[in-house]
C-alpha cells in the first residue's frame, strides 16, 4: 500500500503536566500519515510513553487537540480507546489470560464479538504472529519475544485503526527482534498504520517512513528518515554514521 499523505492521527499543541510548575510535554504537534510506519524516538524520560498513554486515552491532556482521520476526538477518550491499539512498554502487564488463547480472546470477549468472528480473528492473528502452536500454553511460560508477540496479538484482534508499540524490542535478542520487526513490516504491507516508539533507532530507521524525535517533552525533529538522520546524535540518539540508511536494516540477509 502506498502512503497517503492524509494523516490518520494529528496532535496539535498538546501539553501535559502532573504538577503545574513542572510541564512534561510542551506544545506537542505531530502527525502520523495513514499507512505509514512512523518512528517516535527520543532519550529516556523524554515523555514518549506518557504521550502514547494520552493519545490512547488512558490520560487526559491539559491543553491541545487530537484528531483521528480528521475528526476531533480530544474529548472522546472511549472512541480513542477503541480505535487505537497500544502495546505497552512492559508487555507483561498486558497479559491477563490463563492461556495464550484466552489471553488473545480477552478483549474480543469484552467487546461481545460472536464466536465465529472471534475464531476467525484468533486464527488469523495467531498465524500472522506465529503463535498458533502456543495457544494452550500458559503465558508465563513464554519467552520474552513470544510474550511480546502475544501482547501484539491481543491488541491486533481488536482491529485498531492505529497500532502503537512502545519499545517493542526491549529485552529481545537479535532473532526475536527480527521476528517482531518482520511482523511490523508485514502489518504495514497489509495497510496498517503503525506508530513505533523506540529509542533503538539503529534497528528501525531503515524501515520508517516518517520520523519524530522527542527531547525533554518537545518535538525537536520531524521528517523523512534522510532528513533527520544527520541530526540524531545531537539529540542523544545513537546511530552509526557514515553508512547509508538502508545499510542499517536488521532485515538484511
Ligand atoms: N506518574 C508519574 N508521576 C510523575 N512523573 C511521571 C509519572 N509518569 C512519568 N513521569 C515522568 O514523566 C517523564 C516522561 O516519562 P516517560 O515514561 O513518558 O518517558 P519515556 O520517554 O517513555 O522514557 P523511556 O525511554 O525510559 O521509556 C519522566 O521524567 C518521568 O519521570
Ligand atoms: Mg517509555
Amino acid at each position: 500500500m502506498s502512503i497517503n499523505d492524509a494523516p490518520l492521527l494529528e496532535v496539535k499543541d498538546l501539553s501535559f503536566w502532573f504538577e503545574k510548575e513542572h510541564t512534561i510535554l510542551h506544545d506537542i504537534s505531530l502527525s502520523v500519515p495513514k499507512g505509514s510506519l512512523t518512528l517516535l524516538s527520543g532519550p529516556n524520560g523524554s515523555g514518549k510513553s506518557l504521550l502514547m498513554r494520552i493519545i490512547k486515552g488512558l490520560s487526559q491532556c491539559k491543553t491541545g487537540t487530537l484528531l483521528l482521520d480528521g475528526i476531533d476526538v480530544t474529548k472522546e477518550q472511549k472512541k480513542r480507546m477503541r480505535s487505537i491499539g497500544l502495546v505497552f512498554q512492559d508487555a507483561e502487564t498486558q497479559v491477563v489470560g490463563q492461556t495464550v488463547e484466552k489471553d488473545i480472546r480477552f478483549g474480543m470477549e469484552n467487546l461481545g464479538l460472536d464466536a465465529a468472528e472471534q475464531q476467525k480473528r484468533l486464527d488469523e492473528v495467531a498465524a500472522l504472529l506465529d503463535l498458533s502452536r502456543y495457544l494452550d500454553r500458559r503465558p508465563k511460560t513464554l519467552s520474552g519475544g513470544e510474550k511480546r508477540r502475544l501482547a501484539i496479538a491481543g491488541v491486533l484482534v481488536m482491529q485498531p485503526n492505529l497500532l502503537i508499540l512502545d519499545e517493542p524490542f526491549a529485552n529481545l535478542d537479535w532473532r526475536s527482534t527480527v521476528s517482531v520487526l518482520t511482523t511490523l513490516m508485514r502489518l504495514k504491507e497489509e495497510g496498517h498504520t503503525i506508530l513505533l516508539v523506540s529509542h533503538e533507532v539503529e534497528k528501525t530507521l531503515a524501515h520508517a517512513d516518517h520520523v519524530l524525535i522527542l527531547d525533554e517533552g518537545t518535538i525537536v525533529l520531524s521528517g523523512g528518515k534522510e532528513e533527520v538522520y544527520p541530526h540524531l546524535q545531537r539529540h542523544g540518539i545513537y546511530v552509526p554514521t557514515g553508512i547509508g540508511i538502508e545499510e542499517l536494516s536488521w532485515l538484511k540477509p
